[in-house]
């Protein structure tokens, strides 16, 4: 694994690439696209450097490589396609990029306009075609022309959480200070329950820092809305973590649901914000059944040792076991399921809603009363 100066992990392609730059003039001529939540997303990470080595939307080239091999068409490992999609070919070779009420916020130098097939990129990044997955869906509601080309940001997007807004560059200084060097990166999109607290807190057992790193953009409507799930971490992280080994911040990145892919994606964006290691718990990124338990870690055989210039850290399904009265998983404890606290997701909710919080083994009280103030 390759460090840089403060002793971190490098940015995915040696450098950060950070896509923002001074408004240029005759903006108000250009030809204008409207970008949808997703592709906000996405261009506040190209501004920021999350996405380096990307300098802009992808191209044709990078797009196929991506799609059929994982990998940039320079064969570094990337994931999942960062596209634009547009309805029709501008005129101009410059386009001023939106936001859904159309204030510029960038502009992009067109390389391309290309088509794509949405059900062989479904396939491909989805592992499935049904248009009943929410990513799926997502992709085959969108235009059907991609735009590509290098990206120049003059303004930013208000961060939904300003106290959590922290670019790659700004979440290296703070490790560096801190003196950190291998720093675990935890991606989530779900209220804290103790399983998580369990993974995160293993893995921070064996590095310098722990980088709690929830992600703050477009959910689908059933997920916990991220302000409620902002609230938990930090009740959590103000009771029951080390401050001085413990860092939060958002990611603002909207989530794809696409599994092993979406774990990979997420694994090299980290990288990115300098963690040189991620976890990969349970059906990490998944939706439905659409993935198999272990899916997301089964993944990362598909790359070579030292390929992503990061390391994955795997968990199994994390419980509380009560013979052993202890946080565990099926690696550590012998117990059957009859001992184990287990509680399904519509389980939670219907405890919630009717004000009642979950066992103490499943979730702390602080998170709890965040929870059941929420619900109602
Ligand atoms: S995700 O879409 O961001 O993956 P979630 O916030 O539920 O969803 O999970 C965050 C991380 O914690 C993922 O790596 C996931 O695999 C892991 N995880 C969640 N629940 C468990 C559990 N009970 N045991 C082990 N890992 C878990």
């Amino acid at each position: 694994m390759m460090g840089s100066a403060a002793g971190l992990v490098e940015p995915h392609g040696g450098e950060l690439v950070v896509c923002s730059g001074e408004r240029p003039a005759g903006l108000e001529s250009l030809e204008t696209v409207a970008l949808t939540p997703r592709e906000l997303s996405d261009l506040d990470m190209l501004a920021s450097g999350a996405l380096s080595p990307l300098a802009g939307f992808m191209g044709s080239g990078d797009y196929a490589s991506v799609v059929e091999a994982m990998r940039l068409a320079s064969g570094l490992p990337w994931a999942l396609p960062v596209c634009l999609a547009v309805p029709k070919a501008p005129v101009g070779d410059r386009v001023a990029l939106t936001d859904e009420a159309g204030a510029p916020l960038a502009v992009l130098d067109v390389t391309e306009v290309f088509p794509y097939d949405a059900e062989r990129e479904a396939l491909q990044c989805f592992r499935t075609t049904d248009p009943e997955h929410p990513g799926v869906a997502r992709l085959y509601a969108q235009h059907h022309l991609y735009l590509a080309g290098p990206v120049t940001v003059f303004a930013r997007q208000e961060p939904a959480f300003p106290a959590l807004a922290k670019d790659p560059a700004e979440t290296r200084a703070d490790f560096a200070e801190r003196g950190w060097r291998r720093v675990v990166g935890f991606q989530t999109r779900n209220p804290i329950h103790r399983a998580h607290e369990f993974v995160t807190k293993c893995a921070l057992e064996l590095v310098d820092g722990l980088l709690l790193h929830p992600l703050v953009g477009e959910t689908k409507s059933d997920d916990v809305p991220a302000a409620v799930r902002v609230a938990c971490y930090e009740v959590l992280m103000a009771g029951y973590y080390p401050a001085e080994r413990t860092a939060i911040s958002a990611f603002p990145a909207a989530m794809r649901y696409a599994g092993p892919r979406e774990a990979i994606w997420h694994a090299i964006c980290r990288k990115n914000y300098g963690c040189s290691h991620f976890i990969v718990g349970r059906d990490h990124a998944g939706v439905g059944d659409y993935y198999g338990t272990y899916d997301a870690q089964l993944i990362f055989d598909d790359f070579g040792p030292g390929e992503l210039g990061m390391k994955p850290m795997f968990f199994e399904h994390a419980f509380y076991c009560r013979r052993c009265g202890q946080m565990a998983t099926p690696k550590s404890c012998p117990h059957g399921g009859d001992d184990h606290v287990f509680l399904s997701g519509t389980r939670v909710r219907e405890l919630l809603t009717k004000g009642e919080a979950p066992p103490a083994e499943f979730t702390r009280a602080e998170v709890a009363d965040v929870l059941i103030s929420a619900y109602r």
